[in-house]
């Protein structure tokens, strides 16, 4: 790595400062966490974390994907520090200011959709799948939901009865919201069908009318479809485009809302400001978080006006859509239509093609997938029957780290690349080269 000026590992990993936080965390914070390795931050710049060591590292993981801007760009620095010394918190469940209904008019047009819109604020990812799951029992008055298998949504009650990632999440825990049946999500590399010459039959779209609901299911129960548009902590799945198709087909004829949670997939990273922008749909309500506010917290739901017709008193959240938190969230914005959604877009669209060219380099990958900056590389023992190959996962998501390259894994054995939408070629390149070092390495280990 001699050419990489964004990485510089100088002691062991964990190195000694490091250690001794890792010993208080262990002592003293919730053993629920799922730490992959031991990084023990101090600081981060643009795409590169600093640890309390000094060890620098190049940051492909941006926060689980919520780092958009990078870490620390001045200028949402700037507008935190001037928000934070002008007005810190109100409650706008009580009171008004101007940010959160500037924030809110913003979401209402840059979300897809001709009509009229309307947006409520809480703090995170599961707090919007929450709130979108009442609003659209309220809406209906219909109290049943359709989730996908592999799905995350969340760990509150509510949107942990939607997940079905991995059954820890669950363990313990029940008994969940009643009324939520779980189909397949369409998995293209691990077709169960077989497809008909130059395309695909999709008939594990068709699973919800011609199974569910001619056994189990009423259709005039369902509020509402709840999907990611590409599954993110089940695998970086990007489903085809005749599944979009049959949701919106669903849809019309049972009058059943559509909830796209893009609380991953949106705010840029996939090179449109939305996900569903890249399969043409365009759902009754809309979850945003992550990435929304350049990592302060910030969640919301963006739903047509008509439906958002629940009174004054019926859900808020006294820290939802705090000042600092909206206006990081509008710099946020100006700063991803000013350029960094298009380089997503374009380094993303780099970055696949030459995963895709690197495995011809690597047996060990089985299949690359994506849009924009939200990569799945999933990893295989074998192409031919495409054994899942977890544990070679878990060694090279270790090894990119112990090499200063910060990644995740998702699903059961794939890895996602996820970095902050300033990424550059040669910030790629820098990365590619670490995963061809590691995944060439990988088998026979
Ligand atoms: C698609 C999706 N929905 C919801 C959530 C939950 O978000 P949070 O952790 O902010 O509650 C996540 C988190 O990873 C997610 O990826």
């Amino acid at each position: 790595m001699a050419n990489n000026p964004w990485i510089k590992i100088t002691t062991p990993l964990p190195g000694p400062k490091a250690r001794a936080v890792l010993a208080q965390d262990r002592k003293y914070v919730s053993p629920s966490y799922s730490r992959p390795y031991p990084l023990v931050a101090d600081r981060a710049a643009g795409i590169v974390v600093t640890d309390v060591d000094g060890n620098t590292f190049l940051d492909f993981a941006a926060g689980i994907a919520v780092c958009s801007t990078g870490h620390c760009h001045p200028q949402i620095v700037k507008v935190i520090q001037e928000q934070a010394a002008r007005l810190i918190h109100l409650s706008g469940t009580d009171f008004y200011y101007p940010q959160l209904s500037t924030l809110a008019q913003k979401l209402a047009e840059i979300a897809p959709g001709q009509g009229d819109k309307k947006v409520y604020f809480g703090n995170s990812g599961t707090e919007a799948v929450e709130a979108a799951l009442k609003l659209a029992r309220y809406a209906t008055g219909r109290k049943k939901f359709i989730a996908f298998y592999g799905a995350f949504h969340g760990r509150t009650l509510g949107a942990l009865s939607l997940t079905a990632s991995k059954p820890v999440q669950r363990r313990g825990f029940g008994p969940l919201l009643d009324g939520i049946t779980h189909v397949p999500y369409p998995y293209c590399y691990r077709c169960a069908e077989k497809p008909l010459q130059g395309g695909c039959d999709p008939r594990c779209v068709r699973v919800i009318e011609d199974q569910l609901f001619r056994t189990i299911l009423s259709p005039d129960e369902v509020a509402a479809i709840v999907f990611e548009p590409i599954q993110g902590e089940g695998g970086y799945i990007v489903p085809p485009a005749e599944f979009f198709e049959e949701l919106k087909r669903l849809s019309r004829q049972h009058a059943i809302l559509l909830i796209a949670d893009e609380v991953q997939s949106g705010m840029g990273r996939t090179g449109k400001m939305f996900a569903v922008e890249h399969f043409g749909i365009e759902p009754d309500i809309i979850a945003i978080a992550k990435g929304i506010a350049s990592g302060l917290p910030l969640g919301a739901i963006v739903a047509r006006a008509e439906l958002m017709s629940w009174p004054p008193g019926s859900h808020a959240s006294t820290f939802g859509g705090n000042p600092i938190s909206c206006a990081a969230a509008l710099e946020t914005i100006r700063l991803l239509e000013d350029g960094l959604m298009q380089n997503a877009a374009e380094t993303g669209e780099h970055l696949l093609r030459s995963l895709q060219a690197m495995m011809s380099r690597c047996a060990a990958i089985g299949d690359v997938r994506g849009r924009g900056l939200m990569i799945g590389i999933e990893l295989v023992k074998d192409r031919a029957t495409k054994e899942k190959a977890g544990d070679w996962r878990d060694l090279a998501v270790q090894r990119c780290f112990e090499r200063g390259l910060l990644i995740l894994g998702c699903g059961e054995n794939s890895l996602r690349l996820m970095p902050p939408l300033i990424v550059s070629r040669t910030q790629a390149d820098a990365a590619l080269e670490i995963l061809e070092e590691v995944l060439t390495a990988i088998p026979g280990t």
